[in-house]
């Protein structure tokens, strides 16, 4: 048996540590992850399943067995749930991408979120109630919201959670908001929120990163200045890429080009230790970053529990090998599993 303490336990003074979960993991037919979720964390996020695409899949009919499901897995393990996410402009029902009448989008908005927060209030600790609604510039997004509604949705959607799930948590989601130009955005996003009167509970900075450029002097402003608007602060889906952004080819499936394969799939056959090494130090000095700001930052959640689940094999383009996670494909800690807990008993 190893000695060494889990995640959990080792920054229960600091924050709260969270996994997202896919549907396997929830319908407990993954054994490997099923061993580690309750272990290690204390806190939850549905991967997909809790998508306005699989929640409404067709106008005014709801599925809510896997959501539903979710949270009886959370009850029995002890986990909160951070659910994700009401408003989004991806993974939508097909029907809302043909919706041309703004009457039909409002009636959506408000339909959907007091039916969906108000079923889980009480039952979930919080909703990411509104996800990556600005460019990388600081403006707003042309979604079909935006589009239909103005960009005055994201208030009227934090108004209509704030109605439906009093007792609920309510979070403005996004990535690379730790960025200037998009940092700013978000503060005016919130800000306007909040001079609307309309609660808004915290800020979740998702923390897709990559080896060779993580952004810690952006992160470290933007804890401070995030919190300054007087909300927690939360890094939602850490993970970290070793491998290379090619650009222009999302989706795209690799599998029959063996060139260009060995290229931007580098580490099919394994990570080499001197980047298993890199990935380490780099998790190692995020979280000292982080316990630098423990009174700021309420909850760190990877996005996924092992290497093998991680939708960065599959993005941009399909089939690659990555390694972003702290557990490996057997579900074994890694050397940026211990350097992180080492970080987090010094403190
Ligand atoms: O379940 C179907 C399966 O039946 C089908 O055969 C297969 C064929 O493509 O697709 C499966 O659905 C996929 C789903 O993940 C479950 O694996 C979708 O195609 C795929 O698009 C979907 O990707 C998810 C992605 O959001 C969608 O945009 C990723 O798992 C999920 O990790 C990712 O999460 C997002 C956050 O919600 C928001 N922030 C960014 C983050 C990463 O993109």
């Amino acid at each position: 048996t190893d000695p060494t303490p889990s995640l959990k336990e080792v920054f229960k003074k600091d924050f709260a540590i969270g996994t997202a979960l896919n549907t396997q993991q929830i319908e407990e037919k993954d054994p490997g992850a099923g061993l580690l979720i309750p272990a290690q964390f204390e806190a939850v996020t549905p991967e997909n399943i809790m998508k306005a695409a699989l929640l409404q899949p067709e106008w005014n009919r709801y599925n809510f067995e896997l959501a539903d499901k979710l949270v009886a897995y959370a009850e029995r393990h002890h986990l909160k749930v951070n659910a994700h996410t009401l408003i989004w402009h991806s993974q939508l029902p097909r029907y809302m991408y043909r919706m041309s009448s703004t009457d039909s989008v409002r009636q959506f908005l408000h339909d959907h979120i007091t039916t969906v927060a108000g079923r889980y209030d009480g039952k979930v600790y919080s909703w990411d109630v509104v996800n990556e609604a600005l460019n990388e510039d600081g403006t707003m997004r042309k979604s079909v919201f935006q589009q239909k509604l103005g960009d005055d949705f994201v208030v009227e959607a934090f108004r209509i959670a704030q109605q439906a799930a009093p007792h609920t948590k309510l979070y403005y989601n996004d990535y690379n908001i730790e960025q200037p130009a998009k940092r700013a955005g978000a503060i005016a996003l919130i800000k306007k929120i909040q001079a609307a009167g309309v609660r808004i509970d915290g800020v979740g900075i998702q923390g897709h990163w990559s080896v060779d450029h993580i952004p810690f002097e952006q992160i470290e402003k933007s804890i401070q200045e995030f919190s300054s608007l007087g909300i927690e602060v939360m890094f939602t889906e850490l993970d970290i890429s070793v491998l290379p952004a090619p650009k222009n080819v999302v989706g795209a499936d690799i599998s029959q080009n063996a060139a260009y394969n060995e290229k931007i799939n580098p580490y099919a056959g394994g990570l080499p230790d001197s980047m298993q090494n890199k990935l380490a130090s780099g998790y190692e000095a995020l979280f000292r970053l982080f316990l630098k700001y423990d009174k700021q930052i309420s909850r760190i959640t990877f996005w996924g529990v092992d290497d093998g689940q991680s939708w960065l094999n599959d993005w941009p383009v399909r089939g690659r090998t990555n390694y972003p996670l702290l557990f490996d494909r057997q579900f074994k800690p890694k050397p940026a599993f211990y350097k992180v807990i080492e970080a987090g008993r010094q403190q």
